[in-house]
């Protein structure tokens, strides 16, 4: 059964851990993430985006093949399903669709709409039994049509946002979707100190997890991070092992074109991704 991911949550903020949230794209990347935090007795939130939702065919399909999923692979760690940058439309949809979670992201409006829209959901996410996402300060870069300048949040408009009851905070910290350029100025862990200092024991998010440096990672754990979303990294995984099976002629070999041979690879490099992620996160026997 999906759980919401408030529990996971508090239990990660009370052991100096983070949980992945590692987005999904179809069936192999499901099943590869759900088997991987199994194998490894470590609980798991798989968010889906709003571009992700309409390419499997809509909440409702992957609530149905999640739910079939869990039940078929005896998947028996906790497993929270979670809208990823939801607008606050896509966020009532999951509702009703079954999701356990939802981010509501109103990092875009203005703070007194972001913080009416925040209060709403948190009443209707408490009366379902869902835990509830808030953003503030946007994440640099783009994800599914999702863009963002970047700034670091503002911790007194972060305090506003937890005091209406959410479950975790997403503040931008200098985080980006994507890879990360050249340039980049590395996270704020001035900002991330400030916003935890004035949320008190708030479960706090990072967003844009690809890559971002192992010890930075720990630093941001240790002040106050819960949950690490990532997923370019297991699309790069991915491509990468796609791209060796193809260039190796191997779908020119007997029934190599088989589809199940051909995305063979990708999943296990996605597996493979995912269990060095848990690993760094300290979410490995914390089912
Ligand atoms: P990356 O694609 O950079 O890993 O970011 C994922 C994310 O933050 C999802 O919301």
């Amino acid at each position: 059964m999906l759980v919401s991911a408030k529990e996971m949550l508090q239990k990660a903020k009370e052991g100096h851990y983070a949980v992945g949230q590692f987005n999904i794209n179809n069936l192999e990347w499901t099943k590869a993430i759900l088997l991987t935090a199994q194998e490894n007795n470590s609980p798991v939130i798989l968010g889906v985006s709003e571009g992700a939702g309409k390419y499997m065919a809509g909440y409702k399909t992957i609530v149905g093949m999640i739910n079939g999923m869990l039940e078929e692979l005896n998947i028996t760690v906790p497993v929270a399903l979670h809208l990823d940058h939801g607008s606050y439309d896509a966020c009532y949809k999951c509702i009703e669709a079954g999701f356990s979670s939802i981010m509501y992201d109103g990092s875009h409006s203005p703070i007194d709409e972001n913080v009416a829209n925040t209060k709403e959901l948190v009443k209707v996410c408490a009366e379902k039994g869902m835990s509830l996402e808030a953003e503030v300060g946007s994440i640099g870069g783009e994800e599914d049509g999702v863009v963002g300048a970047g700034e670091c949040a503002d911790p007194d408009e972060c305090k506003r946002i937890a005091d209406l009851g959410v479950d975790m905070l997403a503040a931008g910290i200098g985080n980006i979707h994507g890879k990360y350029p050249a340039n980049w100025a590395g996270l704020s862990f001035e900002t991330l100190a400030a916003v935890q200092e004035r949320t008190g024991i708030m479960p706090l998010v990072l967003h844009g997890g690809t890559g971002i440096p192992v010890d930075m990672i720990k630093k941001a754990i240790d002040l106050g991070v819960a949950k690490i979303n990532v997923n370019t990294e297991c699309q790069l995984s991915f491509a990468a092992a796609t791209r060796k099976y193809i260039e190796a002629g191997k779908d020119l070999e007997g029934k190599g074109f088989d589809p199940r041979k051909i995305l063979a690879p990708g999943v296990e490099a996605i597996k493979a991704t995912v269990k060095e992620k848990m690993e760094i996160f300290g979410s490995i026997d914390k089912a």
